[in-house]
């Protein structure tokens, strides 16, 4: 059965685009069927990862000018199927729908002449969601949305299986995010959607083991040290909150400091934010 998961946040910058693009690459790794949506329609970003120039966007479908089959951009390329040694169905498949990140592309459906009724956009959503499931078989659908209570993330949340609601930790708004998870996350919940807190950008990974002299002793120590320290802070945060943490991925200034985004996964896949990412496509909860 198709699981559709939606990356939400209550503030910007939490890492959902990051995880979304690179989970997305991890599962059609690893022989699924993925279509990658971006559903931040205000401020598309998912274009940067992957370096494309669609004719037509989720933009167009949602005008009406575009069907599905039109947004669907096969990236599949990407991924080094290996299909000697792989039977047809175990062979991985990649599709990106992008959102435009032109301004008058985004006034058009934000408000300007050709606004569309609330009413006939989610339906737009659900027809968005069952033709993925019918035309494309897909075993994943990945949602990348707007951070904080908008119209646009609403409607996406509301056709998804699992929430994905990103932390950047360090610049933590537990009120903001306990709030969102008791207004909306609860709602959702109580039709069978599954909330789990992903933890990203945490702190304490960036000391280099091997230039500070230490033994191997004094070294698994201070791992241990800092893998109860994150055992501690995941109880904790998920305590306040009241959801489970699904994963907590370290922050690695390679990726925070680059210049330009890119797919950690493919450029770098023994990077241990990549381990991370393959580990979390592995979880008993979404798998299908
Ligand atoms: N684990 C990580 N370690 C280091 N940098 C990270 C990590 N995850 C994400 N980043 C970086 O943090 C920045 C923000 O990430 P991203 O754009 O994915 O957040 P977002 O939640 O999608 O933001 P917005 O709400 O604005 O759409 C990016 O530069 C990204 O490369
Ligand atoms: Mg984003």
């Amino acid at each position: 059965m198709t699981k559709c998961i939606a990356f939400h946040s209550y503030k910007g910058g939490t890492g959902k685009t990051t995880l979304a693009c690179n989970l997305a690459v991890s599962l059609a790794k690893k022989g699924k069927r993925v279509f990658l949506l971006d559903l931040d329609v205000s401020a598309p970003s998912i274009q940067a990862y992957f370096n494309k120039e669609p004719k037509k966007w989720i933009n167009d479908f949602l005008l009406d000018t575009a069907d599905v089959g039109d947004l669907a951009i096969e990236m599949t390329h990407l991924i080094d199927n290996d299909h000697a040694s792989k039977s047809e169905e175990n062979v991985g498949k990649l599709w990106v729908g992008f959102s435009n990140p032109k301004k008058e592309e985004i006034y058009k459906i934000e408000g300007g002449k050709e606004e569309i009724s609330k009413m006939q956009l989610l339906r737009k959503f659900i027809l968005l969601r069952e033709k993925l499931i019918s035309d494309y078989e897909v075993d994943y659908i990945l949602m990348d949305t707007s951070p904080g209570i908008r119209y646009w993330s609403i409607n996406a949340l509301a056709i998804a299986d699992i929430l994905f609601l990103t932390l950047k930790m360090g610049d933590l708004d537990i009120d903001g995010t306990k709030k969102m998870a008791d207004d909306i996350y609860g709602s959702l919940a109580k039709f069978g959607a599954k909330p789990y807190l992903v933890l990203n950008r945490v702190a304490g990974f960036c000391m280099p083991n091997n230039t500070l002299n230490m033994s191997k002793e004094e070294s698994d120590s201070i791992t241990h040290l800092l893998m109860q320290q994150e055992s501690d802070s995941n109880n904790r945060i998920s305590k306040l909150v009241g959801m489970d943490v699904i994963t907590a991925i370290p922050c690695y200034c390679d990726i925070q400091f680059s210049r330009k985004e890119f797919l950690t996964i493919l450029n770098h896949p023994n990077h241990p934010f990549s381990e991370k990412i393959n580990r979390l496509a592995e979880e008993n909860t979404i798998k299908v």
